[in-house]
């Protein structure tokens, strides 16, 4: 066996876990990226979460949460919210913010609010031409969260796709 193939070779079994793994649809899940990486890595999730959390703040639905927070707390909030994407998509990150029940327990949000802050998420990944496979990724991520966060859950449907009306 060639230097070449060998590596090949070591690399799928690793990656499966199994020396009896073969065939295109594990060849191709061993070398998929990971979620960040197709994200465009640290520089892809920054842009977007810096850009996603402007239009929160200004959002007039949405920026009454966020009041009397000054610059460096809403840098803060977008630094939190980096490390949690990057770490939870695959990336070489920690979490440094806390639970996502302990911050937002109390707040008071409504389904309705949760569907228009995913609304803006997903404006943001369409202009920056995030794929559609991705995105669904990325919102399975976020939608598993939304218990945590959401205090009056006024609405059931999980929808990225239609943001609620107030
Ligand atoms: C969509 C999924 C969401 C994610 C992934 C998320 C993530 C986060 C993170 C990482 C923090 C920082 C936590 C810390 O300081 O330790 C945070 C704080 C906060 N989030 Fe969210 N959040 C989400 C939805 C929402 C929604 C729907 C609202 C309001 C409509 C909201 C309002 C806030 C506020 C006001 C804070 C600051 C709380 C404080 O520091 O006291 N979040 N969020």
């Amino acid at each position: 066996m060639k230097l070449k193939s060998y590596l090949a070779a070591f690399a799928l079994i690793t990656a499966t876990g199994s020396a009896f793994a073969t065939g295109p649809a594990l060849a191709e899940e061993a070398t998929e990226k990971s979620l960040y990486d197709r994200l465009g890595g640290y520089t892809g999730v920054s842009a977007v979460v810096d850009e996603f959390a402007d239009r929160l703040f200004h959002d007039p639905k949405i920026a009454q949460f966020f009041a009397g927070m000054g610059d460096d707390t809403r840098a803060s909030f977008k630094q939190k919210n980096k490390n949690l994407v990057c770490a939870a998509t695959g990336g070489p990150c920690k979490i440094i913010s806390r639970n996502a029940d302990v911050v937002h327990g109390g707040l008071g949000i409504t389904g309705a609010d949760f569907n228009v802050v995913a609304g803006h998420l997903k404006d943001v990944l369409d202009e920056f031409e995030v794929p559609a496979k991705e995105q669904d990724e990325l919102f399975a991520i976020i939608l598993s969260l939304k218990p945590a966060i959401v205090d009056r859950p006024d609405e059931t449907k999980l929808s990225k796709d239609a943001p609620a009306k107030r």
